[in-house]
């Protein structure tokens, strides 16, 4: 290690793809690092330490990783005690592959491993190149709760890891490995500790909460049966989850709902297609008509839910009637929103290797005719709720105009509001706003009355 480095604070630069999932990782990564004495820089160049956490879910998301490595080159050169690591999806995937296509790595390890990160960098410290891609089938108590250092009035708290699932096109199963559920008293003890620093709104993480204790892990507990539990500790406003799986959301789940007033009103539920046919090939497990009977249940028992839903188009062997269909289907639901993904061949999964591969042109823009059509829909669902007053969470101030506060509703909508004189609100005060303008992404209202 170089002279004076001891001496002082140690920077890290960290920087985040993919989803919640990586970004709880990181979160769990600088809480370990902050015992470690680092801190975070936005600037890679002053730092002592860079960590890449990956994804790997789309081709683009992949490549994006080798073109950041390319530019933290001639760090190394510079600062030849920098220490460069690649966590994450990509990494579990490429293993020491990526130490052969980028020979200024130090650690590569995957998402099973974070809680190793000291002892990786203390191996790298002795000049060693690290890779790390074991999977386990449980995950002890120390793996999570560890403390994340920038708290505010919200945090990401995961309840499983991996999934059992094996769509066709996705990659996650082979970067995540099997599904494993973390035992009901660690979560419950890690939110109840997370309250106590003040948090205020909870989002459980898995890529199917539903299956929650069905495979590896856990105890027995169903995911509504934690869900009640976590809605009920003491202290907490607001409790959300992502994702469910529709084949596994249960009638239990959707009347939880209705009886946990701090559960928020919004579900996000992936239909991926609105084609049996493609459905069936992505393997789903699931028809467009079960889906819709779900759909409708929620709508019709809470007209306020806010549905979202993921789409994928151009899979192999979709038909411009399949296209149809889905466009269709976000028609027939009108969407609160959507997230829409060209397909994306990956490496190893069974789609890849179908014949009928859509070109990229016939992907690109049946994306761009999706996207048209769910902007009027989200617009016209965000101006369904002007003159509404709705209960906001208070999360900091407006990214607009900084002169304004910033929160969010029950439903997920980012509402801007300029704070009257009399009004004491933070982070973490549940207040209520009547919205006054919609636009495509958020919402402005102005403050009716403040609980805190
Ligand atoms: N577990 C969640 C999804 C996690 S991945 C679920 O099953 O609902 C997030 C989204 O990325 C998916 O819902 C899907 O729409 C998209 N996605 C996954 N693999 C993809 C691929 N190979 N190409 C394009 N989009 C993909
Ligand atoms: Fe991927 Fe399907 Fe698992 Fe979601 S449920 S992570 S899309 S394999
Ligand atoms: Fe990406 Fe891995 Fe999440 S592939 S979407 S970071 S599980």
């Amino acid at each position: 290690m170089a002279e004076g480095l001891h001496g002082r604070e140690k920077l890290v630069f960290l920087e985040t793809f993919g989803c919640q999932m990586n970004e709880n990782d990181s979160e769990r990564m600088l809480g370990l690092l902050k015992g470690l004495s680092y801190t975070r820089t936005k600037d890679p160049s002053d730092a002592d330490l860079i960590i890449i956490n990956t994804c790997s879910i789309r081709d683009k998301a992949e490549q994006k990783v080798y073109s950041i490595l390319g530019r933290f080159k001639s760090l190394k050169k510079e600062r030849p005690w920098l220490v460069i690591v690649v966590a994450g999806c990509v990494a579990q995937q490429e293993g020491e592959k990526l130490l052969k296509r980028a020979p200024h790595l130090d650690i590569v390890f995957g998402p099973h491993n974070v809680h190793k990160l000291k002892e990786l960098l203390l191996q790298a410290d002795s000049g060693r190149k690290v890779v790390v891609t074991e999977q386990t089938g449980e995950i002890s108590p120390e793996e999570y709760g560890i403390e994340p250092v920038e708290l505010e009035e919200k945090a990401f708290v995961s309840i499983m890891r991996g999934c059992n699932n094996f769509c066709s096109y996705c990659i996650v199963p082979y970067t995540r490995g099997r599904e494993v559920s973390r035992k009901s008293a660690d979560i419950l003890s890690e939110i109840e500790g997370l309250v106590e620093k003040g948090i205020k709104e909870v989002t459980l993480l898995g890529q199917n909460v539903n299956s929650y204790g069905t495979g590896g892990g856990g105890d027995d507990m169903s995911f509504p049966e934690l869900l009640r539990k976590v809605c009920r500790v003491e202290g907490l406003s607001r409790v959300r989850f992502i994702t469910s799986h529709p084949k596994d959301i249960s009638d239990e789940l959707i009347r939880l709902f209705g009886e946990e007033p701090r559960l928020c009103r919004h579900v996000h539920l992936p239909v991926q297609s609105g084609s049996d046919g493609v459905l069936a090939a992505m393997g789903r497990g699931y028809s467009v008509e079960y889906y819709l009977s779900k759909v409708w249940l929620l709508k019709k028992l809470y007209p306020e839910m806010a549905i979202t839903t993921d789409i994928i188009v151009g899979f192999p062997g979709e038909s411009e009637a399949d296209y149809e269909a889905t466009m269709s289907l976000l028609r027939t639901v009108r969407f609160d929103n959507i997230f829409s993904f060209m397909y994306s061949p990956r490496p190893g999964t069974t789609a890849a290797g179908l014949p009928d591969q859509i070109p990229l042109e016939v992907r690109s823009e049946r994306l761009q005719r999706l996207q048209e059509e769910q902007k009027e829909i989200t617009n016209e669902r965000m101006r369904g709720l002007l003159g509404r007053t709705l209960d906001v969470l208070v999360e900091g101030e407006s990214k607009i105009d900084a002169s304004e506060l910033s929160g969010r509703t029950s439903c997920n909508r980012i509402v801007n509001f300029p704070a009257p004189v009399w009004l004491q609100a933070g982070p973490g005060c549940l207040i209520e706003v009547t919205i006054t303008e919609a636009y495509q992404n958020s919402l402005r209202g102005e403050v009716r009355a403040a609980g805190c």
